[in-house]
């Protein structure tokens, strides 16, 4: 088995907080990822290799041993389910919640409830579990339309300020997960290819603690 590590990171809102930690952890993109139609990246270290892709796609990457290790959201790691991976770090970037959320002062059927998320599989856990019946419907993009057409009476989608949802005289119902970024590592790799990732999630892990202290004391 080669030596390299091959890093997938989740492009749009994740890559821009990511590649700062990616920094203090020593790693820097050998070009810069925004203005490349690349996908595949050298860094300034020969042994690790980055991959830009969806942020859907990176458990995918990361299970099937494509790539080593990845970056991707809690929400999409929930959806797409836990095999074949490790989650050794909490990146603590991207925060936000999963909820579900309907129209202002619209009472939800308890009975059948129609449903419209991307997050199939995390929607018909949750409902399951609160013994409701669902007809989950998948939509790729802006759920909240779906409760102002007439065709969902409710959905499960990202909140972070709950701006979107006001904007469209919608409000949060049910927490189901409190989100952020996280470190996920193929099983094999972890095993086969363990003196390379253990400093390097070790650096990663320091640049999430220093971060963190950052915060806490802006002014040092
Ligand atoms: P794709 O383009 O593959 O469908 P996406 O549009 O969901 O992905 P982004 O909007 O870039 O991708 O979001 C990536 C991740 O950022 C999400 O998986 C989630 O973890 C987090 N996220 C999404 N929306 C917010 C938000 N409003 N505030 C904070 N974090 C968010
Ligand atoms: C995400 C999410 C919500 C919004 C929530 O959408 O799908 O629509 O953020 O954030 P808020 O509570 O701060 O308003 P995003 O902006 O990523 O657009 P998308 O629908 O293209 O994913």
């Amino acid at each position: 088995m080669s030596n390299q590590l091959i890093l997938a990171l989740s492009k749009g809102r994740i890559l821009d907080e990511t590649l700062p930690l990616l920094a203090d952890a020593g790693i820097v993109p050998a070009e810069d990822l925004g203005k490349s139609r690349k996908l595949l990246f050298d860094t300034n270290l020969d042994a690790v290799k980055l991959v830009v892709i969806r942020a859907t796609d990176v458990p995918t990457y990361v299970q099937l041993g494509a790539a080593d290790l990845g970056v991707a959201g809690k929400d999409v790691l929930l959806e797409h389910g836990a095999e074949g991976l490790y989650e050794p770090l909490d990146l603590e970037i991207a925060k936000c919640r999963l909820m579900t959320a309907g129209i202002d002062g619209a009472v939800a059927a308890r009975a059948r409830r129609r449903v419209a998320t991307k997050f199939v599989n995390v929607a018909r856990r949750h409902y399951a579990e609160q013994g409701i019946q669902a007809e989950v419907i998948k939509l790729y993009g802006a759920m909240e339309l779906a409760p102002l057409m007439n065709l969902a009476d409710e959905i499960v989608d990202i909140v972070d300020t709950g701006n979107t949802l006001r904007a469209n005289g919608m409000s949060p119902r049910e927490l189901i997960a409190t989100i952020s970024t996280r470190l996920v590592v193929n099983k094999a790799a972890m095993t086969m290819k363990h003196a390379q990732l253990k400093p390097l999630i070790a650096r990663l892990a320091q640049a999430v603690e220093k971060r963190r202290t950052g915060e806490a004391c802006p002014d040092r």
